[in-house]
């Protein structure tokens, strides 16, 4: 197990605490700790009691089936996502209220209503419907920040379909991989998108991908950005989604039930292995999650403008910007582009704009912005925000307080929330108007969620200890399996500690019971709050004819938390010039996206190996870091890394 040394010092050394402001406690929806109590004293109970809010069309009668590693949680009822985030609010005084407000990159603004965005929704539905998508069928879904994306993961919820997202930043053979893992025989995609002026060819991409996709038999591509010279529509294949949906029925579209364990969604995730796993949600039980959370968590009130910054293609995205804050009936600001385009104020210019009350952004970001100043953020009113969120990655406390003090004013709590694409939904972080704030600590398990820290052999670690973090007990968002391959889903989670979920990260826990969280522990690595395996960027490398072997790994980043550094061996005769350093990352870029385009990549005549062949990535890492080296003795050959060493130091990339 690798921790962060140098993190977990400056964190054992803070020692601020921030209680709840008495004016933001008195109108929290959580304001005293017994929540804390009952969920400790009969979880089961407590998520029942969660998941009745949600609208249902059989009630369950049953709360948990808990069969060591597979959970049931809620199984007899029935329920449609799509009610529970759209047809909900389409009655009474909710019918007219803003769920949407939509702003592209270029400045253009959608706002739909939650009956609008209803009627879109349904139109869509009978779009699929017509198309021939049946129940449990699987859709994919490759598309930018736009309306489009939130209406048609909702409608293949209201019919019964499983939506699997793939980020619009990921490459045509990252699309082809996820495409024919889930089974999809249609793909949702849009002649491009907006990038920092710029248009990200994702049509011309799904059809790269589509060569090797011999079962998707439907393209349904939106128009977003126009005259895009040479997109190729194949006919019988390809359609535009303005004419299926124009061709589509207007009636209202009656949902499909589903049962409660009925899949949801796949969503790919990067795991230590090359390939990317798709990780499966179930409907209540991840329903349960997002909107108890952020009741509970984001303190979410139909009044509330709520902005997540991440991209829908993320777990971030699908629990909080679309299912989490839709189903509680809040208003969803969504930003199809990038932070500083046109300029670097683009995110305040918004929330001054739309008067955004809780904003829920990752440390990557807030770092990115105090880099750039505070008299951008100065430029504009802030005063509407109520409450900030971060997640994705370790904040630093330095980026804690500066994201505290410039941005909110010194005046709105900080939930730090730490949770996984796995788990749902957030599951370690502060009750704002409950828990005293500890800059960079995620704080303590929220209600219904049970934490340990344990060592190798799964004991846990007393207080003010470290080790590997663990959640003890099933809970209704957690991940049901691994799609196709359930033997994966049991040998990464469960295995490890039998019984208990295993994150992956390490953790500190503090003489109060707070959680540090310290990274991954594993060969994941995470670039600016993106997971991406150190596998997958391996196997991009040596795929180019010049490369032998490679070894990579993430190394400590100033803004983005960690940083891709690649150690790659050349096969004999080929040079290890600046350019094939360009090429190589170009390389990665293109099988990958760009988010796994290394940092620096390093020419070494030898990696350093255990004597059964295994590269020691953590010298490799104390090398990059430039720390004195660690213990070397199980090398084969101890003088590998010390020249390694030597010659990093003499040709770094810093
Ligand atoms: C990391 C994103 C520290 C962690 C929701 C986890 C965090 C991985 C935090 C999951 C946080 C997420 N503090 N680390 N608040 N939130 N992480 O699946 O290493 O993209 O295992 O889910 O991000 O990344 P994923």
């Amino acid at each position: 197990m690798s921790l962060d040394e140098e993190n977990f010092d400056t964190l054992l050394h803070e020692t601020r605490k921030f209680p709840p402001h008495p004016s933001f406690r008195q109108q929290a929806t959580v304001s005293s700790a017994d929540l804390y109590h009952q969920a400790a004293a009969n979880g089961e109970a407590f998520w029942a009691e969660q998941a009745r809010e949600l609208t249902w069309s059989k009630p369950f009668t049953e709360i948990l089936a808990w069969d060591p590693p597979h959970a049931r949680w809620f199984y007899d009822g029935e329920l449609n996502a799509a009610t529970n985030t759209v047809d909900r609010h389409r009655q009474g005084a909710t019918k007219n209220k803003v769920a949407l407000i939509w702003e592209g990159e270029p400045g253009d603004q959608v706002v739909l209503t939650y009956d609008m965005l209803g009627r879109e929704v349904d139109r869509a539905a009978q779009m699929l419907t017509a198309l021939g998508v049946q129940p449990d069928d699987r859709i994919t879904l490759y598309l930018p920040m736009i309306p489009e994306l939130v209406i048609a993961m909702l409608a293949a919820a209201k019919v019964g379909a499983i939506h699997s997202i793939v980020f619009g930043g990921f490459s045509a053979e990252a699309l082809r991989e996820r495409i024919n893992d889930a089974g999809s025989r249609l793909v949702i995609t849009a002649d491009a998108g907006w990038r920092r002026g710029k248009t990200v060819p994702l049509k011309a991409n799904t059809d790269a991908a589509l060569t090797g996709c011999p079962q998707v038999e439907q393209v349904v591509v939106v128009e977003r950005v126009g005259q895009i010279a040479g997109l190729n529509m194949i006919p019988g294949r390809d359609r535009w989604w303005h004419q299926a949906m124009a061709e589509a029925s207007t009636a209202p579209f009656a949902p499909v039930p589903r049962h409660a364990e009925d899949i949801l969604f796949t969503l790919y995730t990067s795991g230590t292995t090359g390939k990317p796993k798709g990780i499966v949600h179930s409907t209540a039980g991840y329903l349960t999650g997002a909107n108890t959370s952020c009741r509970l968590v984001f303190d979410l009130k139909p009044e509330d403008v709520y902005f997540c910054t991440a991209d829908i293609g993320w777990i971030t995205g699908h629990t909080y910007v679309v299912y989490g804050p839709l189903s509680c009936g809040a208003t969803v600001v969504m930003y199809e582009g990038a932070p500083d385009w046109p300029d670097r104020d683009r995110y305040w210019a918004l929330i001054e704009r739309y008067g955004v009350t809780v904003l829920y952004t990752a440390p990557t970001s807030i770092r990115t912005f105090m880099k750039w100043g505070p008299e951008l953020p100065g430029r504009h009113r802030l005063d509407s925000l109520r409450l900030l969120g971060t997640v994705g990655e370790p904040i630093n406390p330095e980026a804690w307080m500066w994201y505290y003090e410039v941005i909110g004013g010194a005046r709105c709590p900080i939930v730090d929330t730490w949770w996984q694409t796995e788990t749902g939904a957030a599951m370690i972080s502060p009750l704002p108007g409950v828990t005293d704030l500890k800059p960079g600590s995620a704080s303590v398990p929220v209600p219904g969620i049970f934490a340990d820290v344990v060592d190798t052999h799964g004991h846990s670690v007393p207080p003010g200890g470290a080790g590997y973090l663990v959640l003890t007990r099933p809970w209704p968002s957690m991940l049901r399996t691994i799609w196709g391959d359930d033997q994966r889903y049991q040998d990464t989670y469960w295995n490890r500690f039998p019984g208990r979920y295993f994150t992956g990260d390490g953790a500190h826990r503090d003489e109060d019971g707070y959680y540090w969280i310290l990274g991954r522990v594993d060969d994941v690595m995470n670039i600016s709050g993106h997971r991406i395996g150190t596998m997958e960027v391996e196997s991009a490398l040596v795929d180019d004819h010049r490369v032998a072997e490679s070894a990579v790994i993430g190394r400590q980043h100033d803004l983005k938390g960690q940083a891709i550094s690649a150690f790659v061996t050349l096969k004999d005769g080929i040079e290890g010039t600046p350019e094939l350093v360009t090429a190589l990352k170009q390389h990665v870029a293109d099988k990958i996206g760009p988010m796994a385009r290394p940092e620096e990549i390093f020419f070494t005549a030898e990696l350093p190996k255990t004597r059964s062949g295994k590269i020691m990535r953590r010298l490799l890492r104390d090398v990059a870091e430039g720390r004195a080296l660690g213990d070397t003795t199980t090398l084969a050959d101890p003088t590998v890394v010390e020249a390694l060493k030597q010659q990093y130091e003499a040709q770094d990339p810093d």
